[in-house]
């Protein structure tokens, strides 16, 4: 690994030691991937405040998301909007949605939490059928080959002025690459290119280093 790795987990150590105190809450839903042998793939804890600051940057009251294992982010985002905001989240794996269920009680935000249990492509495409109130912030954080369509249908579903951010575009520097032969960075290199063909979007992307390593997120503002 990198020579730096060491000092950036220091620092990000230092951050969310003064800055982002968890409760026991958030550390029981880490605990709760870890004994039940999910990767840990949560958010790090300055980074689900910082998602948790964009949606109360924007006042959002609704947030999509696609992806929820655990539910480590989704509750940031819960606790984001609030008891009068709603966050949807779309998991496939039945033990991830239980478990996450479970979170939500314990972390008080089942009143706010909508989980729905499926792939994400078929869940959100009914949301779409069923032209739900649009959201404010869109959060695409599950396999990375659908990205692309994911994004379709981010677009599809978010408000006018909305934003869609995309988790870990980075895949340890091969999105550069593209003759890489992983399916997640190919969908993630689509997903980049398709954001940047589209009228409807201004965004960016962000590397960022701590915790978990080296990874970064895109953001994108929908103009529509
Ligand atoms: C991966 C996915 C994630 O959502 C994450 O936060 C970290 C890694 C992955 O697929 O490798
Ligand atoms: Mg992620």
């Amino acid at each position: 690994m990198y020579k730096a790795d060491e000092k950036w987990k220091n620092v990000d150590q230092y951050f969310i030691d003064h800055l982002v105190k968890e409760d026991e809450i958030l550390l029981d839903v880490k605990n709760s991937a870890k004994r039940n042998g999910l990767p840990a793939h949560e958010v790090a804890p300055n980074q689900g405040k910082f998602l948790s600051i964009l949606a109360e940057m924007i006042n959002a009251k609704r947030v999509l998301e696609f992806g929820t294992m655990a539910g480590y982010s989704t509750i940031w985002f819960a606790r984001a909007v609030g008891d009068n905001g709603q966050v949807v989240t779309l998991e496939v794996n039945k033990k991830c949605a239980e478990i996450a269920r479970e979170n939500f009680i314990k972390a008080k935000v089942a009143h706010i939490v909508q989980l729905i249990e499926g792939p994400a492509l078929e869940s959100a495409r009914k949301l779409v059928e069923n032209k739900v109130e649009p959201f404010d912030l869109i959060f695409i954080d599950a396999d990375k080959p659908n990205n692309p369509k994911y994004l379709e249908l981010a677009i599809e579903l978010v408000k006018p002025g909305g934003i869609i951010i995309g988790d870990n575009v980075v895949r340890d520097g091969e999105v550069c690459n593209p003759d890489s032969e992983d399916d997640s960075v190919q969908g993630v290199r689509k997903f980049i290119s398709a954001m940047a063909e589209n009228p409807l979007l201004s965004a960016t992307a962000i590397q960022t280093v701590g915790l978990k390593g080296w990874d970064g997120f895109s953001i994108a503002i929908v103009k529509k």
